[in-house]
This record gives structure tokens, sequence and C-alpha cells, in this order.
């Protein structure tokens, strides 16, 4: 509940062997980098033994470490540097599916009547067709064929079979795995794609919501009922050990969220993705919407208020799936630090445990690509295909990769101005961004006015001097007439702090608040005229009240 999370996507972080990939030893080199932001939790994507059809989210052995990132050893080194450092370290929990290599799928495919055919789904063709027509998450079937008779189910890509959680001998092997980690003494997991373990078990086809005939999967294998009886029993090995557990749940309506977290929930936390995905529908790159700023404060404070009544949730406004926040958020490239910072301010005082995404907290942004073969994700080339499909020209296709790809956050982590960020001497793994001049941590480091410096103080406040206010204090809306600020309050006892953010280029004027102390603030100072608060292009500030005052119009 206390931590400040850090999310580290491995590949891209630190290369120390030369071969152009982010190695486990990359992230022991740069603990003291993460010790000084402040940081206290680290989330580590996976690392495991996997043939990268989706970057190692497609596990081909659980309990071994990939060459690539380096060796148990480094992995017991890591949880010893950072228990020196006081910070904990949760692993990837990757249970909805496994790599089509895995010793299990093998053994499914090669024994129909063997005891792993049932770890997966395997179901006989409808007249030779696929038993359903859903959609995967990446594009094309969920079901892949393996002879004449039988398909096998992916909610991913063909490469990630999922696991059938309705088997409770499978559940007892992937139970035993986690138990296997836990004992390692590794903090907790964050775990991918929870709310898909259970299918509908009637497996019908649904009306085509496509050109290519099929239907998103989403209503057929996600959040199904029945679903918080898996939840249960994993919950049993999590209280067993006290771990920390982040579910990731994308798509879970709040009437569903007691399941996962509070009380009778499975887990210590959860990302809600109800205001991540708010430029998109359907989770469809080409289904562009146009968002207001009123809404999307409405989407936030929905899920603060929400989740607030329930349990505790984990703020992030990036990960390895989004794009960049700055370029999803601020439709204004002129913007530059001043919108970065005040994003800072408006996720990182919300109630929660705050997870910064590695490179969010230099500001870095997206990288423009020019031809789709210079895209690595699996889903990057799905969407394309599917715009295409459904109409769009490749460079309209090309367009939306560069807005939404997940390739966009994946790029190296920029270190320094020297070749390659001083990520690496090698060329590395993915295209490198042409930024690392101007946005990198050297630089940054040595200019107190940078965006790093600014996400250390907010940091050193939720550590520090408002510590129990921002860990225990109350989420409270703020309420006016004014739709391109979002502002709202922590409040516990008698003391609140209140967020202003102006999210528009220009000045924005808000009833005066009463205040002691301006706590935070990206300009130099905070205008006042005609008794309001003036509010710059993108300002944002924080301000401190000892006596708590009830309403606004106070
Ligand atoms: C989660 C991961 C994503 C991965 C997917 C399938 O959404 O965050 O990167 O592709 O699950 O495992
Ligand atoms: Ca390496």
């Amino acid at each position: 509940m206390e931590e400040i999370g850090y999310q580290i996507y491995p590949q891209s972080f630190k290369d120390t062997n030369q071969d152009g990939i982010g190695d486990l030893k990359g992230i022991i080199e740069k603990l003291d980098y993460l010790y000084d932001l402040g940081i206290t939790l680290l989330w580590i994507c996976p690392v495991y033994q996997s043939p990268f059809d989706d970057n190692g989210y497609d596990i081909s052995d659980y309990r071994s470490i990939h060459p690539r990132y380096g060796s148990m050893a480094d992995m017991d080194k890591l949880l010893r540097e950072t228990k020196r450092r006081n910070m904990k370290v949760i692993m990837d929990l990757v249970i909805n599916h496994t790599s089509d290599e895995h010793f299990w799928f093998q053994e499914a495919l090669k024994d129909p009547e063997g005891p792993y055919r049932d770890y997966y789904i395997f179901k006989e063709a409808n007249h030779g067709k696929a038993p359903t027509n859903w959609r995967s998450v990446f594009g094309g079937s969920v079901w892949e064929k393996v002879d004449d008779n039988f398909f096998y189910f992916h909610s991913f890509s063909k490469r990630q079979p999922d696991l059938n959680w309705e088997n409770p001998k499978m559940r007892h092997d992937i139970y035993e795995m986690i138990e296997f980690w836990l004992q390692k003494g590794i903090a907790g997991f964050r775990v991918d794609a929870i709310n898909f373990i259970k299918k509908d078990q009637r497996f019908l086809d649904g009306l085509s919501d496509g050109n290519d005939g099929l239907v998103s999967c989403f209503d057929y294998c996600r959040n199904q009922k029945g679903i918080e009886l898996f939840y249960q029993e994993l919950s049993e090995i999590f209280k067993k050990y006290d771990c920390l557990t982040v579910c990731e749940t994308v798509g879970v309506d709040y009437s569903l969220a007691s399941n996962l977290i509070g009380e009778s929930g499975c887990f210590s936390m959860m990302f809600d993705f109800n205001y991540t995905n708010i430029d998109i529908e359907n989770e469809d790159y080409f289904r562009k919407r146009d968002w207001t700023i009123k809404e999307y404060r409405d989407a936030l404070f929905l899920s603060q208020n929400e989740i607030q009544k329930i349990g505790w949730s984990a703020p992030f406004l990036e990960n390895h799936d989004q794009p960049r926040s700055f370029n999803k958020l601020i439709h204004n490239s002129q913007a530059g630090n001043q919108a970065k910072k005040m994003l800072a301010v408006l996720f990182m005082l919300l109630r929660g445990t705050p997870f910064i995404y590695q490179g969010q907290e230099l500001g870095m942004e997206n990288f423009k690509r020019t031809t789709i073969e210079d895209f690595d994700d699996i889903n990057a080339h799905s969407q394309y295909k599917r715009a295409i499909e459904e109409g769009f020209t490749e460079e309209e296709a090309l367009s939306f990769l560069n807005e939404r790809s997940r390739d966009n956050a994946r790029t190296c982590f920029c270190w320094d101005n020297s070749r390659y960020g001083g990520f690496s001497d090698h060329e590395p793994w993915i295209k490198m961004t042409k930024e690392y001049p101007e946005i990198n941590a050297k630089t940054q480091i040595d200019d107190p006015d940078s965006v790093y410096w600014f996400y250390k103080k907010l940091v050193h406040l939720r550590n520090n001097q408002f510590h129990q206010l921002l860990v225990e204090g109350l989420f409270e809306a703020n309420e006016f007439d004014n739709e391109n600020v979002i502002s709202y309050r922590r409040v516990l006892n008698e003391a609140s702090l209140c967020v202003i953010c102006n999210f528009s280029a220009s000045i924005q004027k808000i009833p005066y608040i009463d205040h002691d102390q301006v706590i935070i603030n990206n300009y130099e100072e905070l205008q006042i005229c005609d008794e309001q608060l003036c509010l710059q292009g993108y300002q944002a500030v924080v301000l401190f009240k000892f006596k708590s005052y009830n309403s606004l119009q106070e």
C-alpha cells in the first residue's frame, strides 16, 4: 500500500553484455538510480524461458530464466540487492496461457489421450470449421487447427494456447509454481490477463462485429461467471505468503471489482483500465474516439471513487502495452515539459499505489516509425492488418500504429546522450528512438528543472512529508465550472492536499482556493486575478491546507 511502484521492461532497460538486449545484471547495475528516485517496489516484466512470440508473455518454462536475461543466480542476486535497499520485487505471473513450446502443450499435442491434453482447451471441429467465430485479442480466430478433427483455443496469439482452468490438476501445478517463486523470496506478482481464465463453456457463436466475419472474444472469455471460484483458490495461496499482488484486469466493470480487491477480493490492488483506453473503442487502434478532458476526468474520478468504496488501486499513466502518456493525453506537441509535469502531478497523488513505467519519469515520447516492417510487436501487425481489412489506407493504418502501438513504450531507456543512449554499445533489439540526445537520464539528473526532478519531488512527498496523508487520505473530487481543469483533494483528518491541473494550453480561471502553502508548482508562481486562481497553460499546483475546508464555496 505504501509503496511507490516502478515497472521495468527488462529487454529495454539496460544491457550489460553488449548484445543489444537488456538483462538482469543491467537492472542490478541501475538499482541505485531507482533507489535515488525513491522507488520501493519493482515490477519486472517476464524474464522466463520463452520463444518471444509475445515478448516473453509466452512462457515455455515458468521455473527458469531465459539466458538472454542471465541466470537464476542473477535473479537471486537481484533479490539480495533489492532487499539491501529495502525494495520489494514482484514478477509477472502469466497463467492464462503458456507458450506452445511449453512441455505441457507439447505433450498435449503428442498424446490426445495423455494427461496433459486437458491442461489446454481442445475442441472438435464444427463441420470442419472452427468451433466458434470468436476473434482473438491479437486478431484472427481464437481457434488453431491441429488436425482434421481438432482445434485448440488461444485468447492471444496462436503461440499462446490458453490453459484449461476447469482442470483441477492443471490448477494444482500452477499453484505449485506460484509457491516456488514465493519461496524464493519475491514479494508477489503482477498478475497478467487474469480475468480471462474462465471461458463461457457453452462455446456458442456470436454476431460478427467486423469485416473478418468474427466477433470479439471479450464477451465469452473475460469476467465470466464462476471465475470467482478460481480467484478464491488463488487467494488462499497468496494469503499463505502474505504477498503483494496487482491484477491486470482490462474491461472490468466496477460491479465485479469486489471479487478482485478489498475484503473479499483475491488481489492486493488492481490496475484499472477504464480510464486508460479513453482514446479508443474496444481496444481496436483504428476505432479512435474523440474524447474530452471532462470525459477523462469523469472516468478517472469514477475509478477513484468506486475503488475507494471497495479496496485499493494502482494508478498508472503508462505501461508496456500503452503509448507514452504525453502523446496519448496531450494533443499539442509544443506543450513540452510543463504538460509532462502536469500529468505527473495528476497521477502521483491519486489514492492507491502509483506505478511509474520506465522512462515516464524522463517524459519519454512515442517514436514515429515509417513502415510496417519497423514494428516489432505482434499486436501492431495484427492491428495493421485489421485496419486495412476495415477499409483504411496503409497510411492511415500506419498512423494508428504510431499513435497506439505497444512498441512506443518498448523503446530502450536512454541513460545518456552517447550512441544508443547508453543502453548498450550494440545496436538495440528494437529501433532506437531519436529523442535520446535530449530526453535521457544523465542530462535530466544534471538539470534541477527537469521532468525527472519533478517526479523525484512528487515521490519524495509521498515517501516523506505527506506520507500518511497520501497513503491514507481519502479522495474527494473538486467540482467547478471549468471543463479544462482537473482537480481533486486528498483529505486526512484536518489536513488536505488540493491538486489542480490545467489540461489546456490556455489560461484558465477557477475560484480561489484557500490554502496555507503551495507545495508543488510547475511554474514560478501561482497567479491570482479578480480573486480567482489564474492557471497558466498546463500549470499544475498542489496546495496544502492544515484545517480542511468542507466545501469549496466556504
Ligand atoms: C497482458 C500483457 C501483454 C500481453 C498479454 C498476453 O495484457 O500486459 O503485454 O501481450 O497480457 O499475455
Ligand atoms: Ca544483454
